[in-house]
């Protein structure tokens, strides 16, 4: 069981990496040691668990539809997120994620994330937009907040890609 959350920022060390990697399913196969100071949890505790172990319940449903629709596809995506540590804390970040693959074959063997952490402008505009596709996901549905996003993007621009959302959120503001 996820903790409560609490309404508590944790501070994140602008010049450090919080990487991880997980299967095709993605389980956990890897973490570095930022990973497991910010998230509190031990090593032991995450390897083997899925990734969904720091969800934070702020996170529509729709960031994730679209990010494994795009990694799944073996292309990489950019995506804000915010996440819950053990004890109830959060902290956001921006992390590019990408797909890994056989060397020989080059086949998809699993999932890579690195997270470096972002500017309170950025976040302010993300969480609101979050807000807005959580309440529209609660209200509706993730087909409703999936257009809602679509929408958001379009009043940016004509040819913004689906991939690249959140990269083009970031270029935007
Ligand atoms: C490499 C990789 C890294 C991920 N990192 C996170 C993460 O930091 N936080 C998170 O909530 N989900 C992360 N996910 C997405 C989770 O797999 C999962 O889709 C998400 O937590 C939503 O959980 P749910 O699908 O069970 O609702 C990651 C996925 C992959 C492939």
């Amino acid at each position: 069981m996820n903790p409560t959350p609490l309404n508590e920022e944790i501070v994140l060390d602008p010049k450090r990496y919080i990487v991880s990697e997980t299967d095709k399913k993605g389980k956990i196969t890897f973490c570095n040691d930022y990973f497991i100071e910010v998230c509190g949890y031990s090593k032991e505790e995450l390897i083997g668990k899925p990734h969904s172990i720091i969800r934070h319940p702020d996170m529509p449903k729709v960031v994730f539809k679209l990010l494994w629709e795009t990694i799944s596809q073996g292309k990489n995506i950019n995506a804000v997120v915010k996440n819950l540590a053990k004890d109830g804390r959060y902290y956001w970040i921006f992390t590019e994620f990408e797909s890994r693959r056989d060397t020989d074959t080059g086949e998809i063997i699993g999932y890579h994330a690195a997270r470096k952490s972002i500017s309170k402008h950025v976040i302010e505009i993300i969480a609101g937009l979050y807000a807005e596709l959580l309440e529209i996901e609660k209200m509706e549905d993730i087909v409703a907040s999936e257009k809602y996003l679509v929408n958001f993007l379009k009043d940016k621009g004509d040819d913004i890609e689906f991939a690249n959302i959140m990269e083009e959120i970031h270029r935007f503001y």
